[in-house]
């Protein structure tokens, strides 16, 4: 069975990012075409990047580094749900991908995004960072707006039309996660 990850991309106390991911992990665990589950980077206290050597090299030091890459290998795609932040992802979700190299590489990724314009900015980001690191990434995402999708700024309502943006993602999703998975089974080198 495909295994999703569905990555929280905001640590900020009060975030909208665990509604979202609350959201996404309800409608997509209605699928039985793949299980779904939060990774949310809370769980992981990852400081900044503290690995003497280029994750490239695959040559962890730390504890919090071998967790976090054992997660992370353990699936085969990846929703992230990401907010905005000065028209990129957060830090700490950047920190995060870049802690690791092999685990992400020949796998898929389709998007969560929200924020005032729905994340898009974001998303568009995200989407180079990934290129990089070997994820074959979706057309299709969810663009969630603070006006639009949540009340008062914080509680997430997306409207009726979401769910269908979000099934059309996971629907493009899914399938690249078992093509990527049969790539991997080649042994396709990561980089
Ligand atoms: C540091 C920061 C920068 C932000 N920059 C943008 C931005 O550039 N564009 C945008 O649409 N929303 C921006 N926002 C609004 C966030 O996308 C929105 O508050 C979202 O809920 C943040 O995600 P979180 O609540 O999960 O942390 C910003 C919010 C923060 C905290």
């Amino acid at each position: 069975m495909i295994k999703v990850a569905i990555v929280i991309g905001s640590t900020r106390p009060g975030r909208n990012g665990e509604g979202v991911a609350r959201w996404v992990h309800d409608l997509a665990t209605r699928r039985d075409d793949a299980v779904f589950e939060i990774v949310d980077l809370r769980d992981y206290d990852l400081p900044h990047l503290d690995e003497p050597m280029p994750p490239a090299m695959g040559q962890y030091e730390h504890p919090h580094t071998m967790a976090w890459a054992e997660k992370i290998a353990s699936f085969d795609a990846y929703v992230f749900v990401t907010p905005e932040y000065n028209r990129s992802i957060s830090g700490a979700l950047k920190n995060a991908i870049d802690f690791l190299h092999a685990e992400w590489a020949n796998k898929a990724a389709g998007f969560v995004g929200y924020g005032s314009v729905g994340g898009t900015r974001a998303v568009e980001h995200l989407r180079l960072v990934l290129g990089e690191l070997q994820i074959a990434v979706v057309s299709s995402q969810v663009a969630l707006t603070l006006a639009a999708d949540f009340e008062h700024f914080s509680v997430v309502r997306p409207a009726s039309h979401q769910a269908g943006r979000l099934t059309a993602m996971l629907d493009q999703l899914i399938p690249w996660a078992g093509a990527m998975k049969a790539l991997r089974s080649e042994a396709v080198p990561a980089s």
